[in-house]
């Protein structure tokens, strides 16, 4: 049976990716696309509690390993309940993040053994794989700077080094799988970035012919 298209949005802090995924979202629902926008953590009523968890900025004693098992809980709640269905259903989802989050964050970012993330990385997604990743590419510091108006969050709040890690991280995994991933550099406009991602859409659309 013919499924949707699953369309996932990566990078880090500032990067503007919720701003093009909301951007997407409203787009293809104009043109008379099934379309969900959805993110990560959260995505379900659980994963939303968990989301509240993880991003909380009190809780500062929280273990890397808790931390990975509860964006990995999430993920699985997520593909089970809303994804995986509505992929079947022929929907195109578009998720603010997925799998390649934990690889940059908690795998280059805390520097947990990425043969454990691995495990759980195929445990939560259950054999699904985004079609394409839009992976927006920005200097650490200038993310930071355009988030640095409103209180951070409990990942916002990391040390430079860190933000420095996942990024460098992102361009790895992005590098090493080039059929899936398109980097954008996103000190571009919103606009041109906006029409850059249409345009791999188009093409994508065209040729999966699933949709
Ligand atoms: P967001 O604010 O972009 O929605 O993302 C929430 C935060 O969670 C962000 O700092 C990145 C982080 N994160 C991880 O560390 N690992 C993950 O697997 C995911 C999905 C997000």
């Amino acid at each position: 049976m013919k499924r949707g298209l699953f369309i996932t949005f990566e990078g880090i802090e500032g990067c503007g990716k919720t701003t093009q995924a909301k951007l997407l979202y409203e787009h293809l629902l104009k043109e008379g696309y099934r379309v969900i926008l959805t993110e990560e953590p959260g995505g379900t009523e659980i994963g939303i509690k968990i989301r509240k968890i993880l991003l909380n900025k009190g809780h500062d004693s929280m273990h890397p390993l808790t931390e990975l098992f509860l964006y990995n809980a999430s993920r699985l709640q997520h593909v089970m309940e809303k994804i995986r269905p509505l992929l079947n259903k022929q929907y195109i989802i578009i998720s603010d993040r997925f799998m390649d989050s934990t690889f940059a964050y908690q795998g280059y970012g805390r520097g947990i053994d990425i043969n454990l993330i691995k495990c759980l990385d195929e445990i939560s997604r259950q054999g699904l794989r985004p079609d394409i990743t839009f992976l927006l590419d920005i200097e650490p510091e200038l993310g930071l700077k355009r988030h640095s108006s409103r209180e951070l969050d409990r990942l916002e709040k990391e040390s430079i080094e860190f933000h420095r890690a996942v990024r460098d991280g992102y361009l790895e995994i992005a590098r090493a799988e080039p059929e899936r991933f398109i980097i954008i550099p996103a000190i571009r406009s919103i606009e041109e970035i906006h029409d850059m991602i249409m345009e791999k859409l188009r093409a994508l659309i065209c040729h999966s012919g699933t949709l």
